[in-house]
């Protein structure tokens, strides 16, 4: 398991109880690095895919190498106020209180193929809001990509119930 066993579990971070899956100890081992890219890579290499959209922050880490290695553009989704153009954006919920993600209306063409990338997924809550900024500038998702499902928490659920394809490299249980 080399991208598995390289993360790393901090018990009780952010919040008493959390389990938290620290993927900066894969990302800093040149193996982990290097196959965790690597094995998204071969699963999208003759999906024909048009842009790798990565979800800031830790979504802008796997998806600029994916994209790169792909051949193909990127494009990130960003926190309120950081895109300089014309943007639109959707908000989500938090375990406590709410957030906002946003994308350049401009960024993606209608039709173009979309893989869709983050690090982690956990509610799925950041993933559905991408999402529906994907499909509202006329993107075609070809799948939700990410490197660790918790699956207890019901994210990727959440996503195929709305008829997404989502794939993971590793899961965790235990939250
Ligand atoms: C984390 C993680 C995912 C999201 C998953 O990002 O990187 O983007 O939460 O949670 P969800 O499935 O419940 O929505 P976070 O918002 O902590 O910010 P960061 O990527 O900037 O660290
Ligand atoms: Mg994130």
């Amino acid at each position: 398991m080399p991208i598995k066993s390289r993360i790393r579990t901090i018990p009780h971070y952010p919040h008493e109880g959390i389990m938290f899956r620290d993927v900066t100890t894969l990302l800093k081992d040149a193996v982990g690095l290097r196959t965790t890219i690597q094995e998204i890579v071969n699963r999208y290499r003759t999906s024909n895919i048009d842009i790798v959209v990565g979800i800031e922050s830790r979504g802008f880490i796997i998806g600029a190498p994916v994209a790169y290695a792909l051949g193909v553009g990127f494009v990130p989704i960003r926190k309120p106020g950081k895109l300089p153009a014309e943007t639109i954006g959707c908000d989500y919920q938090l375990e406590y209180g709410s957030d906002r993600i946003e994308i350049h209306t401009d960024a993606i063409r209608k039709g173009e193929r979309i893989l869709l990338v983050d690090d982690l997924i956990a509610t799925g809550g950041t993933m559905e809001a991408a999402v529906k900024l994907i499909q509202e500038i006329g993107g075609e998702i070809i799948e939700c990509c990410f490197v660790v499902d918790l699956p207890e928490v019901g994210g990727r659920d959440r996503l195929e119930k709305q008829g997404q394809k989502v794939f993971a490299l590793c899961q965790f249980e235990g939250s």
